[in-house]
């Protein structure tokens, strides 16, 4: 390790609020990946950027270097450009699902690398996993020539991109220090910039079940990912969207698949419609596949009413090994043992969910993980019968949860409390508040 530095020397100055040089953070990271750096004083400078924030260049540098701790990707054998969306995370989020047979159906490629969910947020590839025989796990070169074929392949993030960032994100989450925009911007570029793609489209959620608690926080994130994005020479672009509650009605894994599926036949959800129709259509116009927002709208709704997209879907799934009669006919998937019906006790109409709580609650039912190491029940979750804005009456269903675990009830009266019923009919906020470009 350099003679040149001493960590000491580097929190203090993070701590008196000065800028960190590019020598230093690469000392830094350096230093913690091999062991030399000890998880004190690394967790000490996290706390101190905490308070202290970061510089865009400091930002840039640290995600830099997080980069150059693995591999990156090499998509070149890709033919055309390679189109991405990353969300920071959410419940009911199955967007990858829908978005990717769009994208794919309208010939751009989509190669994506997901992650797994953890606390009240649900990952994509326990979504995926959930179809019996999907495997989430290609050779570089499978996973290659299947979005040559056909566009398309969704696998897991390889242990190999940003390991530094995987070593001191379980250090962030230990010691209290993830909620710092330049720790998320530069954690989750890290894994952008390695994964091979061209295009970037970053869903940066807001509101009560996202990490960004307010629009302000997350329309910094999204800057200050597009900084890091700009910095690196990638087209990156980002939309504010709000996680005020749910996307979809469905919270869980097989019934998250099951309104993927749905949505992708035409008969899901509008908010996941609308969302994927945003997001797909700035994907196009960035990658210079359609002349407006207009027209590639146009075009991925065709793909919806054509089937083109469902089919899309149904080729990935048979691709990767998963059994697709599970999605010609859903009903084929296990329900759980258990299930329980959530009943309002008021009139009224629903002004609030407690988004973060359900997210809670489908993972205490089984739908996800509290730590890492936890294994997941596939028919466990919570589907929403009401969602904000609608009418209810006493003792009408407002959701109904799923689990094979007994004695749900008690978590069945947690869920009653994320609803707030009131009298007046509620504005409902938009889903999506902004678009931000590079
Ligand atoms: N997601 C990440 O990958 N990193 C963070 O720090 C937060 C969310």
């Amino acid at each position: 390790m350099s003679e040149q530095f001493r960590m000491y020397d580097i929190i203090d100055k993070k701590k008196r609020g000065e800028a960190l040089n590019r020598e230093e953070i690469a000392y830094f990271i350096r230093g913690y990946v091999s062991g030399e750096i000890p998880d004190y004083q690394a967790s000490a400078l996290l706390m101190a950027i905490c308070f202290m924030g970061m510089t865009e260049n400091e930002t840039f540098y640290l995600t830099e270097e997080m980069v150059n701790s693995g591999k990156v990707m090499d998509l070149s054998a890709v033919n055309g450009l390679k189109l991405d969306k990353h969300s920071t995370g959410g419940v009911g989020d199955k967007t990858s699902l829908v978005l990717g047979p769009m994208i794919a159906a309208v010939n751009l490629k989509m190669p994506k690398a997901s992650g797994r969910g953890l606390g009240h947020t649900g990952g994509t590839l326990d979504k995926l996993e959930s179809i019996p025989g999907f495997r989430v796990t290609l050779s570089e070169q499978e996973f290659i020539d299947q979005v040559n074929s056909i566009n398309l392949a969704i696998v897991g993030q390889s242990a190999e991109l940003a390991p530094a960032d995987k070593k001191l994100y379980a250090l962030r989450d230990a010691t209290c220090t993830v909620d710092s925009i330049p720790l998320i911007a530069s954690s989750i570029m890290s894994k952008k910039l390695a994964d091979g793609s061209d295009i970037q489209l970053l869903d940066v959620k807001f509101g009560q079940g996202a990490f960004m608690k307010t629009i302000q926080d997350a329309r910094h994130l999204a800057h200050t990912m597009i900084s890091i994005g700009r910095k690196a020479g990638k087209v990156t672009c980002a939309e504010l969207t709000s996680m005020d509650q749910p996307l979809g009605y469905e919270i869980g894994n097989i019934n998250e698949v099951i309104e993927a599926v749905d949505t992708l036949r035409g008969k899901g959800p509008k908010d996941l419609l609308d969302l994927c129709l945003h997001s797909g259509s700035i994907l196009l116009k960035l990658a210079n596949a359609a002349p407006s927002l207009e027209v590639a709208e146009r075009r991925l709704r065709q793909a919806i009413d054509s089937g083109d997209a469902y089919r899309s879907f149904v080729s990935m799934v048979r691709n990767q090994g998963g059994d697709v009669r599970y999605i010609e006919d859903t009903s084929l998937f296990p329900t759980a043992r258990y299930s329980y019906e959530v009943k309002s006790i008021a009139d009224g109409y629903v002004a609030e969910m407690n988004t973060y709580d359900l997210g809670i609650q489908a993972m205490r039912l089984g739908a996800g993980r509290q730590t890492a190491t936890d294994t997941i029940d596939h028919t466990a979750g919570i589907s929403l019968k009401k969602k904000v804005g609608d009418r209810v009456r006493r003792d009408e269903v407002l959701a109904v949860l799923h689990s094979e675990r007994s004695g749900i009830a008690d978590i069945g009266r947690e869920v009653l409390a994320d609803f707030t019923i009131r009298g007046e009919k509620p504005e409902v906020p938009p889903l999506i508040a902004e678009t931000i470009y590079n």
